[in-house]
């Protein structure tokens, strides 16, 4: 059964021309730096993005970097590819344009904070996929970021039944019939993203075995707690971060690997508040 939101995401608008070129580039298993570079070489914003992004301190390259040919040979493809999505979709749901702006900014830092975390967890487990685990925690909360820009009213109804019920935040939802795991999922589908990152949307609060892409979720997951830990950023859930134990014990963690990612995550701090910033600035 579809929630209202859920229906409601088809009046969302569609993405701008070089956002769904470059998530497009995501769904092909042949695309090239040539394709990317050729996107960024039509957009003036973009290409200057990427600049300062890659000779920010999140990088920490000593030589400043001039061009985005030598940003794509410094940093590689799927790295660059990373900074046009996070800065053409920060840019396109940008907070300035939200009725609560600083929530939707410390919603974005949340969602650089998991994409961070996510990339420690797959340098643990699984290398390959740590480009992947990037773009799945920065849009493991799309769905809230665009309730937020969308249906802000809605968003203020759920903060007030919080407070008036003392309801946790996944029951408010729940009770609003605006989960918005759904809601991330139904979008996913809305602007045609490859169905990994819909999965991540959709399960990243209860992973179950039976996701086509469980690993990636569950990551995401377990980034989200870490992000929730170290309190950077803020998803809009004030209740106290849970992991599941089942999730940890499937990727073969215990308290131990949490407290050593949470460390290192926490000392990133610095280094994702700079991506941050450099993103969310005009
Ligand atoms: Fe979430
Ligand atoms: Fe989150």
């Amino acid at each position: 059964m579809q929630n209202r939101f859920v229906r409601g995401i088809r009046y969302v608008p569609t993405l701008p021309t070089v956002l769904s070129q470059i998530l497009a580039l995501l769904n092909k298993e042949t695309s090239s730096a040539q394709d990317l570079e050729a996107i960024i070489a039509h957009d003036q914003a973009l290409s200057s993005k990427v600049l300062a992004v890659a000779n920010s301190a999140y990088y920490g390259f000593r030589h400043q970097i001039l061009t985005v040919t030598r940003a794509v040979v410094a940093l590689g493809y799927e790295e660059i590819r990373n900074i046009c999505l996070g800065a053409s979709l920060m840019g396109f749901l940008h907070p300035s344009s939200f009725r609560n702006q600083k929530a939707a900014e410390l919603l974005w830092l949340h969602s650089l904070t998991v994409a961070d975390a996510c990339m420690l967890i797959s340098d643990r487990l699984d290398p390959s996929q740590r480009d992947t685990a990037f773009t799945g925690g920065l849009l493991h909360d799309l769905g809230k970021v665009v309730l937020a820009a969308f249906f802000p009213d809605e968003v203020a109804a759920l903060k007030e039944l919080m407070t008036t019920e003392n309801l946790p935040y996944r029951e408010a939802e729940k009770a609003l019939d605006m989960d918005h795991g759904q809601v991330g999922e139904a979008l996913g589908m809305h602007w045609d993203l490859p169905s990994q990152f819909s999965e991540v949307m959709g399960h990243h609060h209860m992973p179950h075995s039976g996701l086509l892409h469980y690993n990636l979720v569950a990551w995401a997951h377990v980034a989200d707690y870490l992000a929730r830990r170290i309190g950077l950023g803020h998803s809009g859930n004030p209740d106290r971060p849970e992991v599941s134990k089942v999730v940890l014990g499937k990727l073969g963690f215990d308290m131990s690997t949490v407290s050593e990612l949470r460390g290192r995550l926490d000392g990133r701090r610095p280094v994702i508040i700079e991506l941050w910033q450099t993103l969310l600035r005009g």
